[in-house]
């Protein structure tokens, strides 16, 4: 067509603010989609051009989660897996992770977002993506109905798609901390946590609400379980190495017994550990740039753990939205 790039992205500018606004579980307003769900305005922006211009190939690998979620750890194990051949992971617990990229590189830099990275106003002068080699690694936070129709719109599904789950209370007080950090930037006052529930609860958080998020890309697994992994935050916790050897095997590159006596699997878990990650230089020092600014690798890391909800939210507060959940997810059955 004779749509030049900047012309539709300023066409889904000019859409996207004329959609309702409100308050949300951020530093600044979130708009609401068409399909109901609700972010802020540029990555909302970068969503509709990305499913107006991004064209699947079906070797891609694509990473869906809703924002605090595990992002960062699963595109780290996912970089990590598919490029273990160039760039081994040290199987020596400990010793240093020679030449591997996420010495200098952040998960975020290594794995790009569609919204936040690819799709953006600047886009002209980015990296062309049908020159990147295959697998193409990409991300996104958007609803599964959102997706690129490229992606979506086609049977089978035009690539693979590696979803995350967390639990509700620890997603949202991550998302809590994450939104204070920049309202203390931006000068805004911290949300009080009984304020971020309530939000939590009427879905108004970055592509919220949390529910349709999670039960679109369940349904999306059950109808296509070798096009749709789906894993949770908890169990990978519990067990990372298991979630490494299936998550190879989704994208067609088992371990084989020589790896697996070599200890890769573990080389990858180990590498990819919060303890670890944290710590590297490109974490401490690094930035990645983002369609709004460069962002902080570090802001990424902070705690990692499972359960510090309770650290924060009174016991009714977890009943309101324990019911929630349980109401939502007992009608569609997602396994607890
Ligand atoms: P907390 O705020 O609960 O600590 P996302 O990457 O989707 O933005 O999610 C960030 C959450 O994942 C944060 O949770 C962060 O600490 C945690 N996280 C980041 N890297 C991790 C890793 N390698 N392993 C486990 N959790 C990690």
């Amino acid at each position: 067509s004779e749509t030049t790039y900047p012309e539709l992205y300023q066409r889904f500018a000019n859409l996207v603010s004329s959609f309702p606004s409100s308050e949300g579980l951020s530093n600044t307003k979130l708009y609401r989609h068409d399909h109901g769900w609700y972010c802020r305005l540029v990555p909302m922006v970068g969503a509709m051009v990305a499913d107006a211009c991004f064209a699947a190939r079906p070797s891609d690998i694509i990473v869906a989660t809703l924002p605090k979620s595990g992002t960062t750890w699963i595109k780290s194990l996912l970089y990590a897996t598919v490029h273990r051949r160039q760039h081994p992971p040290p199987t020596t617990v400990g010793s240093a992770a020679v030449d591997h990229p996420f010495n200098t590189s952040g998960p975020h830099e290594l794995v790009k977002f569609f919204e936040f990275q690819l799709y953006t106003k600047e886009k002209a002068i980015s990296t062309n993506l049908d020159e990147l080699p295959d697998p193409r690694l990409f991300s996104t936070h958007v609803p599964f109905v959102s997706l690129p129709r490229s992606v979506v719109a086609t049977k089978p599904l035009g690539c693979k798609i590696v979803y995350v789950c967390r639990d509700p209370k620890d997603h949202l007080i991550s998302q809590w901390n994450f939104a204070n950090r920049f309202r203390a930037r931006d000068g805004l006052e911290p949300l009080p946590v009984e304020t971020a529930v309530e939000l939590f609860c009427d879905g108004l958080t970055p592509f919220g609400p949390y529910w349709d998020h999670v039960l679109g890309y369940w349904h999306a697994h059950l109808m296509d379980p070798d096009k749709v992994l789906f894993f949770r935050y908890e169990e990978m916790q519990r067990d990372p190495a298991a979630h490494v050897r299936k998550l190879a095997e989704f994208v067609g590159l088992p371990f084989s017994s020589e790896e697996e006596d070599g200890g890769t699997v573990d080389a990858i878990v180990e590498l990819c550990s919060f303890e670890r990650m944290s710590r590297m230089d490109a974490t401490k020092g690094g930035r990645t740039k983002l369609a709004e600014g460069l962002l902080p690798n570090s802001a990424y890391f902070r705690r990692g753990v499972v359960g510090d909800w309770a650290n924060h939210l009174s016991a009714e507060m977890a009943r309101r939205i324990d019911a929630i959940t349980e109401a939502k997810f007992k009608a569609a059955s997602v396994r607890a």
